[in-house]
């Protein structure tokens, strides 16, 4: 219960800053490995082993050395994550696995975030680039970004799925990069179909929806990751609780902020204990695994939300108190400080349950959200987003 976070949290700026310590030495150990490949999506055996450019997740690798560009200053970050911008042009060029709305985790984070902090205008070109293959995915008739592979699939066609909420950023930025309206307007029309039809009467969350690509008609709520159809993926909700905020600060959309207290209370409603989500909200003790990258997501959120409350209003600090409670419990318990052999940050995360994939890991999504986290908390962060 939201009521519950009135208390004043434990968390104190030593303790932050002590877990940036540690990721600055996980990131600093990686640096050499991870020069022109990419962390895989999840740890095998809590190490990351090394990959392509490929999947959805290069940009978290990327974008972390933003985020230590901007927190320490120093330039061996902003090199390496310059070096590997032409992998990302390549992607764009040679179009590998572009057939995906992925395209604004992959490229927010990394030539967005160059664009924003260096003013580095090929970047900036790059990220307008992937902007256009994203837009080229929206869906006129039903007013969505299809998430996954040709448009033409069956299997695929007119599905829209939660974690696209993360990647409508980089159709907003697109429009006020080039003043083309286009991309808001597939953006706003995007978070709209989603409140309507990904979200559910009680405020959980369907992971994907299909919608009639002829009539424009909402179709019915599938799982991909989840526990099943009607249950609530817990990432896919912490999706949730950080994208609509994210809308928000382009559409000025107040309903919006509203939604994501709802979502966001349903959340906290369901936090075991130690306040880190099981895999899927259906769980809320018992043996089940935690997800603690969907943790590190929703503090995000919850900390992007509580910004855009009235000052006036109580609840705004109850959810800047279960974020910093989520956070300090994150810090304390899931770190990897005590597992000498891996190169991640944050232990017992998951991946997909359902395929058996990345099950009590580390996520590299996971590793940058928490990084984010710290950031926010720790000073005024000018979002990539
Ligand atoms: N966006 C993919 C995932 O959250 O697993």
């Amino acid at each position: 219960m939201i009521e519950q976070f009135t208390a004043t949290k434990r968390l104190t700026r030593e303790r932050c800053d002590e877990a940036m310590a540690f990721i600055r030495q996980q990131i600093d150990r990686n640096l050499e490995t991870f020069v022109n490949t990419f962390p895989a999506e999840c740890s095998t055996n809590q190490v990351y082993e090394q990959v392509g450019n490929v999947a959805w997740t290069p940009g978290f690798w990327t974008g972390m050395l933003w985020l230590a560009f901007e927190v320490t200053g120093d330039e061996k970050y902003r090199l390496a994550a310059e070096n590997q911008l032409p992998s990302y042009r390549q992607r764009v060029d040679e179009k590998r696995y572009t057939e995906t709305h992925d395209l604004g985790f992959l490229y927010t984070l990394s030539c967005v975030s160059a664009y924003k902090l260096t003013g580095n205008e090929d970047a900036k070109q790059l990220a307008l680039e992937a902007a256009d293959l994203l837009y080229e995915r929206y869906l006129e008739k039903a007013g969505i970004i299809q998430a996954w592979g040709n448009l033409k699939d069956p299997k695929q066609q007119g599905r829209m799925i939660i974690d696209c909420l993360m990647n409508l950023p980089l159709l907003y930025w697109a429009s006020e990069v080039t003043g083309d309206q286009k991309y808001y307007d597939a953006a706003a029309s995007h978070v709209r179909q989603s409140a309507k039809y990904l979200i559910r009467e009680d405020a959980s969350s369907f992971h994907t929806f299909y919608m009639d690509t002829e009539t424009g008609e909402p179709k019915y709520g599938r799982t991909a990751q989840g526990y099943a159809d009607d249950s609530c993926w817990s990432r896919g909700q912490a999706w949730g609780i950080y994208g609509f905020p994210l809308s928000y600060r382009y559409t000025g959309d107040g309903e919006l902020i509203e939604l994501t207290t709802k979502l966001a209370n349903y959340f906290l409603d369901r936090l075991p204990e130690d306040l880190v989500c099981y895999w899927d909200l259906i769980f809320t003790d018992g043996p089940e695994e935690r997800d603690s990258s969907a943790a590190a997501i929703a503090v995000c959120g919850l900390l992007e939300t509580a910004k855009h409350l009235p000052l006036t209003d109580p609840t705004r600090r109850r959810y800047e108190n279960a974020a910093l409670s989520i956070l300090d419990s994150l810090i304390l318990h899931y770190m990897a400080r005590d597992v000498p052999e891996s190169n991640g940050i944050l232990l017992h995360a998951v991946y997909g349950k359902p395929n058996g994939t990345g099950i009590d890991e580390c996520c590299i999504w996971g590793d940058y959200y928490f990084y984010e986290a710290l950031v926010r908390v720790t000073r005024d962060w000018k979002l990539y987003w």
